[in-house]
């Protein structure tokens, strides 16, 4: 899908040659491009201002087909999420024009501020993201271009090659991510959707055990099993392990999988329901980053937790006031059944600390829509204690553009979450603060390990789109998650 190219950009004969080009200095060597470049901007609709594009058909001194040429604006203030950005709409401009393939010519001066890898990672992960589209229900079906050539130059290095493998390889987990995500709920129960799991991890040598509700009650998982007693769809408990020789530590990743977040006897009202298929990004997140990690052989140990539930009103529900045993052995009130995501994950996690006394555990949840009140859509909130590696997740955040904003994890909150029947309960006694209650709560259950909870409830699901991805599941966590887990400290 997205491959290196080695062509000489002037000479061969493309269908369709795109062009990145910067308002005020040249992004690429050749005479002839640049000829070209200055040529278009006599024109006043194209500076090189950013989004400004201008096609030429069989222009003279080139062989290809098309050129279209893509401002990104002043060089110097270029970011990497403009080049991803670029990336996209290249790739949207080449489908709206019925192509199946393009070439981008990389920009190779040292005009361009970031090193050679990070350019083509962005560039490159830009356009093979904005060639998916969910489709699999509707007609008349898109077509996504077959091949998107990163044209380097006669001269590139092997290890671009391999570079590009990684990029194709970390994007297409995150368009698994979103292919469950964007699955409607009736399509994906947990049984379904566990399934669908295991057979794509068999295939990339991932250790998988999948348990049942019967392994479940054994184990004494019974706060999960409290949120699943409503849904006639039974739950399942995924384990997915990435153990490559050598590796000493192990990374711990839970994911929230509620299939359907429909609130359960606290049911959620209209505006709130319609898109609750999504609460399960957590846990599509997870399988998709272990699958990566297994395809592009990480070196990194890893252990993939995933509790999934529906969480339904009926005659079986658990009701608001029940107290419940959790697997650890703290009793908990359920003050609202909505707060459930909370519920399958502290089972999940004490468990998997125990069991396999990971050195870091992450979990990813679309846990609170208090978290997407506080920082918005697009951005996630990261709780933890550990000052490293929260920085780490903030830079890898930074890095891939699945931003993450540090919130707190005040001690004298947890007053709020006294139960005066149980050793604790599920919701914050105020409305205030619900994002951080929520993290509190999980916080009683990771014990002394290193331990960061991403809620993810604003940046998983999108109402809009935007230039490398639609409206729906976006994918985030796989390209954060690989980024940190590549420059973690301390593992
Ligand atoms: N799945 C929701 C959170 C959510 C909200 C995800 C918006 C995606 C978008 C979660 O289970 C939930 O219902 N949280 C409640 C908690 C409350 C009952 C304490 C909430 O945020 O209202
Ligand atoms: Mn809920
Ligand atoms: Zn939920």
């Amino acid at each position: 899908m997205l491959q290196l190219s080695t062509i000489d950009p002037i000479k061969s004969k493309l269908t369709a040659l795109a062009i990145p080009v910067a308002e005020d200095k040249n992004l690429h060597r050749d005479p002839k491009i640049n000829a070209i470049v200055k040529k278009s901007k006599q024109f006043k609709e194209f500076k090189g201002a950013k989004d400004d594009t201008i096609t030429h058909y069989e222009p003279y001194g080139l062989n290809s087909q098309r050129v279209l040429l893509i401002g990104v604006g002043k060089a110097d203030e270029i970011t990497l999420d403009q080049l991803r950005v670029m990336g996209g709409r290249i790739v949207k401009a080449a489908i709206g024009r019925d192509l199946t393939e393009i070439a981008i010519l990389v920009p190779s001066t040292k005009n361009i501020k970031f090193d050679p890898e990070d350019t083509i990672s962005a560039i490159g992960e830009g356009a093979r993201l904005a060639n998916y589209r969910f489709d699999k229900y509707r007609k008349p079906k898109h077509h996504p271009l077959k091949r998107i050539k990163l044209v380097l130059g006669t001269t590139a290095k092997p290890r671009y090659r391999s570079l590009i493998t990684k990029i194709n390889t970390i994007c297409e987990g995150t368009i698994q991510a979103r292919n469950w995500v964007n699955t409607p709920a009736n399509d994906k129960t947990p049984a379904v959707f566990a399934g669908s799991i295991k057979k794509l991890a068999q295939k990339t040598g991932l250790k998988i055990d999948v348990r049942d509700e019967r392994w479940l009650k054994k184990e004494g998982f019974n706060t999960m099993l409290a949120v699943a007693q409503g849904s006639q769809n039974r739950p399942r408990l995924l384990v997915l392990r990435h153990q490559p020789k050598g590796a000493k530590q192990t990374v711990a990743l839970i994911g929230k999988g509620v299939t359907f977040d429909a609130g359960g006897i606290n049911l959620k009202p209209t505006g709130s329901i319609e898109t609750m298929k999504c609460d399960m990004s957590g846990a599509a997140a997870v399988a998709a980053i272990l699958i990566t990690a297994a395809r592009l052989k990480l070196k990194t140990s890893l252990v993939g937790v995933i509790p999934i539930v529906e969480n339904m009103p009926s005659g079986t529900a658990i009701r608001p006031g029940d107290i419940v045993k959790t697997w650890a052995g703290k009793t908990v009130e359920i003050g609202n059944t909505d707060a459930e995501g909370r519920l399958i994950l502290i089972d999940a996690m004490a468990w998997a600390i125990d069991t396999f006394a990971p050195k870091v555990t992450i979990d990813m949840a679309t846990l609170t829509g208090a978290c997407v009140v506080a920082l918005g859509e697009k951005i996630a909130g990261v709780f933890s204690s550990d000052d490293t590696l929260a920085d780490d997740l903030i830079r890898a955040g930074d890095y891939t553009h699945e931003r993450c904003w540090r919130m707190p994890l005040p001690e004298d909150y947890k007053e709020q979450l006294k139960s005066k029947v149980a050793d604790t309960g599920n919701i914050g006694t105020t409305r205030w603060g619900g994002a951080i209650t929520a993290a509190l709560f999980l916080s009683e259950f990771v014990k002394d390990t290193r331990w960061a909870h991403i809620d993810i409830a604003g940046p998983a699901f999108l109402n809009k789109g935007g230039a490398y991805g639609e409206s729906g599941a976006t994918g985030f966590g796989v390209r954060l998650i690989y980024r940190l887990l590549e420059t973690i400290r301390g593992i």
